[in-house]
């Protein structure tokens, strides 16, 4: 049914106007606690096998919302309640700022595919906070990823990300510092180990201050050469950090046709991201939360992902191309295949091939 709607209507509409509406659609969900109940109640993951736990936290499912679709905590209760086992939001900077002009959403249907350059446009911090606020009390697990506010500089970087974790890591399960999106200029040299030390180290101790002590993960891109994915793994452990999320999009063209610029994520990332995802678990083994983005399309990527290492995963582009039903799809799915296998526990697939 999404299929025929998708070819036949919002294919032809401008992306970014779509995301508009779904998000303002998907507020008023949020809004509507009967009806949202409802929905929650017939989509959101119940079965016990799908739980997991990391850094402390209890997931209903191991299947989440990547980071750029909810930039200001808009819908957080409408997407749990559509399936997602978590809900990262943001990238939220410190300042609000416009993002780039449009257009700069672009589908590309036949890749399976989106490029985006949107450029962190956000309300920043202080809404966010507002608007975090007022989803407690709904049970739904949100991670927050954090960005640098474009104007500020590279050398004053670190504060801008603690403006933002102090205002947003006590409202927080999870804080993601992410330094890894090709649409701030500069912001990827942050993950050279030497910036991003004291970088991370700044916001890890508000994170630290927080009364439950905020989990903090960093979000890397799948464009970092071999060794970097390993020096930054290094010093995830050695910060004491509590996880990694791999891959934010690529600056690759690999296989597509558009020179749009940007970010490109979809099926055109899969193989990279899964990569990533193996150097990782073969660096760090189970001492860090490994979350898995990047391609994922249905339960076969989830369960590869699992089996790699991940505890959890996310996407974003299927949702594009898959429609609303997808994170309930992968969750059903999942839940048969775990049966499928005779697994009792989603648990104990994790890092099942990994080395
Ligand atoms: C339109 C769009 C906006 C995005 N914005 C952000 C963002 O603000 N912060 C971030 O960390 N990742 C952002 N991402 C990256 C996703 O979180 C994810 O890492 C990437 O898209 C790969 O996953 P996917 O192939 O399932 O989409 C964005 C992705 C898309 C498609």
């Amino acid at each position: 049914m999404y299929r025929i709607v998708f070819t036949q209507v919002l294919s032809r509409i401008d992306p970014e106007d779509i995301h508009h509406l779904t998000v303002g659609a998907l507020r008023l969900l949020s809004a509507t606690p009967v009806v949202r109940r409802l929905v929650h109640r017939r989509l959101a993951p119940r079965d016990p096998a799908l739980r997991v736990q990391a850094f402390g936290v209890h997931f209903p499912s191991p299947f989440g919302l990547a980071a750029g679709f909810d930039k200001d905590a808009r819908c957080v209760e409408a997407m749990s309640a559509l399936g997602f086992g978590h809900v990262e939001v943001g990238t939220i900077t410190a300042h609000a700022q416009p993002g780039n002009a449009r257009p700069r959403l672009f589908r590309l249907v036949r890749e399976r595919a989106v490029i985006n350059r949107m450029g962190f446009n956000n309300a920043g911090a202080a809404a966010a906070a507002k608007a975090l606020g007022r989803t407690r009390g709904v049970p739904v697990v949100v991670g927050v990823n954090i960005g640098k506010t474009k104007v500020v500089p590279e050398s004053q970087a670190a504060d801008d990300y603690v403006t933002s974790a102090k205002e947003l890591a006590p409202l927080a399960d999870y804080l993601v510092v992410n330094v890894s999106s090709p649409n701030t200029p500069g912001l990827r040299d942050l993950q050279a180990v030497e910036l991003l030390r004291p970088l991370l180290r700044a916001v890890k101790e508000v994170a630290d201050g927080t009364p439950r002590r905020t989990p903090l993960l960093v979000k890397i891109a799948p464009d970092l050469a071999d060794e970097d994915v390993d020096a930054v793994a290094d010093l995830a452990l050695e910060l004491g950090l509590d996880g990694v999320i791999a891959t934010n999009t690529t600056i690759s063209r690999e296989g597509v046709s558009s020179t749009e610029t940007g970010g490109l994520s979809g099926r055109p990332l899969k193989a990279r991201s899964l990569e990533v995802l193996r150097r990782l678990r073969a660096r760090v083994g189970d001492r860090l939360v490994l979350v898995s983005v990047g391609g994922v399309e249905g339960v076969d990527d989830v369960w590869e992902r699992l089996l790699a290492g991940a505890t959890l995963v996310q996407g974003y582009t299927g949702m594009i191309y898959e429609g609303p039903l997808w994170a309930w799809r992968i969750n059903r799915d999942l839940s048969r295949r775990l049966r499928r296998h005779g697994v009792a526990d989603v648990r104990q697939i994790i890092g099942r091939t990994a080395g």
